[in-house]
């Protein structure tokens, strides 16, 4: 199973979220199973590592490892079978992208599998502060937590 995470730069939601799943799939032993990748959809930050704030919540939580930003390819709606968008702006773009109507399908709000939180999008911490990028760790951590529990129960991937 292939699941991709949306944000907009892919240097704050996108990359952590990456990170975390990534992290919980490991410590299960599903690691080798399902293949995690973000993206984002602005090209304004290719190539770079997440912003250092993201980085210092991340370490601060125990997650060590995150990968550069990439733009959503369109080849991404075929590659993938879940992409998971972190707001609804992200969606929208995520359409504007998409090359067949159809393949929509395969995209939803992250927040769709939180159990603790009732936000229904990840807040962009860009011009926020320590607290809005500790938020998006714990939305991510609720988010993936679920997620790897629906592998599990084989609710969810192949
Ligand atoms: P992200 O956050 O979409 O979570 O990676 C942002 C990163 C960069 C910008 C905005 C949000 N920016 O305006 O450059």
């Amino acid at each position: 199973m292939r699941l991709l995470f949306v944000c907009l730069g892919n240097i704050c939601r996108s990359p952590a979220a990456e990170s975390v799943l990534r992290e919980m799939l490991d410590r299960e032993g599903l690691a080798a199973n399902i293949q995690v990748d973000s993206a984002g959809t602005t090209g304004y930050h290719i190539g770079s590592e997440p912003d250092p704030r993201t980085c210092r919540a991340l370490q601060a939580r125990g997650y060590h490892q995150w990968s550069k930003a990439r733009l959503v390819e369109a080849q991404d709606f075929l590659d993938f079978d879940l992409i998971l968008a972190m707001d609804r702006h992200n969606m929208r773009e995520l359409g504007r992208l998409c090359p067949k109507p159809e393949l929509m399908d395969k995209v939803k709000l992250a927040c769709t599998f939180c159990s603790r939180h009732s936000l229904t999008e990840v807040p962009d911490p860009y011009y926020g502060n320590k607290e809005d990028f500790a938020l998006v760790i714990d939305l991510a951590e609720d988010f993936s937590q679920n997620i790897v529990q629906a592998i599990k129960e084989k609710r969810l991937g192949a």
